[in-house]
């Protein structure tokens, strides 16, 4: 049974479809073992102790440098014997040695279809914003692992979504979560922790 150790800073909706995933047995092989969180005060810290499950807090601003916040945090992540990292919605950028540490072993859940609407920048509605101002009849999410680019790593799953002629950016972020967002990433990480995720020449290939 694989450790998940579950990265949030805010209102914790991608981990409480993860919650719902485990409690209806669709993820095979892995329980989520922790939360962390970079903010004391996320919403998804009570999804997690509504749950039983145990948690966190790391806060950049408790650390004087970016080397000295990613050593704690990867420390924190080997403490709770993490064998699955995901970033559910996690606001801080962490580099260096949790990569290094945890190389193929880090998903995070896009809110577009990578390689449109994402890197720096692309975060929050500012992605839906962007999506609806180009004028894109598709959008979706994207379940990718984590490399030292932003939203460069090999990409897992992608789900599209259409947008509508009437959609504001906080319409098609609420369509995209819940039509795609909430649905790959309970999958993605099944399928890490069924080891069926292989990544050769950064893409990966899924083995049924
Ligand atoms: C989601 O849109 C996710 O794609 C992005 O951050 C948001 C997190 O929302 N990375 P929530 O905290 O899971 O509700």
């Amino acid at each position: 049974m694989k450790n998940i150790a579950v990265l949030v800073s805010g209102g914790g909706t991608n981990l409480q479809a993860l919650i719902n995933a485990q409690k209806s047995g669709e993820i095979i092989n892995g329980r989520i073992s922790c939360v962390i969180s970079s903010n004391e005060k996320a919403y998804a810290l009570e999804r997690a102790k509504q749950n039983g499950i145990a948690s966190r807090v790391i806060k950049r601003r408790d650390f004087q440098t970016q080397c000295e916040y990613d050593d704690a945090l990867r420390d924190i992540l080997k403490e709770e014997k993490a064998d699955l990292v995901v970033l559910a919605g996690f606001m801080t950028i962490f580099g260096g040695s949790v990569i290094n540490e945890f190389e193929n072993r880090i998903i995070n859940i896009h809110p577009s279809l990578i390689p449109s609407f994402c890197g720096k920048g692309f975060y929050g509605l500012h992605v839906h914003e962007a999506a609806l101002q180009r004028g894109v009849k598709l959008t979706g999410a994207t379940a990718h692992f984590v490399n030292e680019i932003c939203d460069g790593g090999p990409i897992i799953i992608q789900k599209a979504v259409e947008t509508q002629p009437d959609d504001t950016p906080e319409t098609l972020q609420k369509r995209v979560m819940e039509q795609a967002e909430w649905k790959i990433l309970p999958k993605a990480v099944s399928l890490f922790c069924q080891d069926k995720l292989k990544v050769e020449n950064g893409k990966v290939i899924i083995s049924e």
